[in-house]
């Protein structure tokens, strides 16, 4: 496994590289989730590419960028028993380098859910993955149904760009008692860790009220609702019961694949889940 952090070098070890490459893009301080991506690229390509790298066009200003974790050696550690090729982890100079000015923006996947509440979030993930795209050439990018919008608006990306791969969309990876994993989880105090399982088991209710018959778009937001406001260290940023492809809220009978998700703030801290109810959910 070799550590590469300029893209000269990137671009002239990847030239090399004979059969196929998946490319796994992270943030890093890896956990299960994170690894279950690089797992499955490592069985369906002779490469395996993961970057690491802290993008701060993705954080808005009153974000965590700086107190984001940050552990390469740890990182390095967890990816050399899984047969990863190439680890690269670039400085900021070498994606952002001085006069840097040309984004990638995807306008109306991210005006809801994310998009609405994190100004300029998604036009930060859609322009560094362009270019980690362009840098790493992968046939296949794995990403997690744990962030269902910013899959959703990579796709289109692809899709609108022309970019030659596929992309491949893994199961979301959960703890024991059905917290999402996150590297966020770390700010977690003990106290708070308790509470932050709740946001599973808003989602488990909906779901089992959608097995038991309920359609009602109105009413699953209700039961999500309730168990949140249950639990009083969790604050609601969100609740969404959504069309899965287009993102807009419903209003009306569930028909069609919904995604159910939201955002809770538990102190500072900013959680995120979801699950697709009504089709092949890919998480
Ligand atoms: P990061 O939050 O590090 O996540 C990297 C990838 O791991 C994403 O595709 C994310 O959906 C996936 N992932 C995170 N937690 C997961 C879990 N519990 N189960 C399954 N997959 C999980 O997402 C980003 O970084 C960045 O926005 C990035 C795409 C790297 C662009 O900067």
């Amino acid at each position: 496994m070799q550590l590469i952090k300029s893209v000269s070098e990137l671009r002239s070890v990847r030239s090399k590289l004979a059969g196929t490459v998946g490319f796994v893009p992270t943030m890093g301080y890896l956990h299960e989730g994170h690894l279950s991506l690089v797992r499955r690229a490592a069985e369906e390509c002779d490469h395996v590419i993961v970057s690491i790298y802290v993008n701060p066009t993705q954080f808005g200003p009153s974000e965590d960028f700086e107190a984001y974790p940050r552990d390469l050696e740890r990182d390095m550690s967890l990816l050399e028993p899984l047969g990863v090729d190439i680890v690269f982890a670039p400085t900021d100079d070498e994606m952002y380098p001085p006069g840097f000015q040309t984004y990638v923006e995807v306008t109306e996947l991210t005006k809801v859910l994310e998009g609405a509440s994190r100004q300029g979030h998604f036009r930060g993930v859609t322009t560094v993955v362009a270019k980690l795209f362009n840098m790493v050439q992968p046939d296949k990018a794995y990403f997690g149904q744990k962030d269902a919008q910013q899959a959703i608006v990579i796709r289109r990306m692809v899709a609108d760009l022309n970019f030659p791969l596929e992309i491949v969309v893994c199961p979301t990876v959960r703890e024991p008692d059905g917290l999402a994993m996150s590297s966020r989880n770390t700010y977690l105090t003990p106290e708070q860790r308790e509470a932050a399982p709740d946001k599973a088991r808003a989602l488990s209710a909906a779901e089992k009220a959608y097995m038991d018959g309920e359609r009602s778009s109105g009413r699953l937001r209700e039961i999500m609702l309730d168990v949140l406001n249950s639990e009083p260290l969790a604050e609601v940023e969100y609740v969404s019961v959504a069309d899965n492809e287009t993102l807009q809220e419903l209003d009306g009978p569930i028909e069609k694949p919904v995604l159910l998700s939201m955002a809770v703030r538990i102190g500072k801290t900013r959680l995120i889940d979801n699950i697709v109810l009504g089709g092949t959910d890919r998480g």
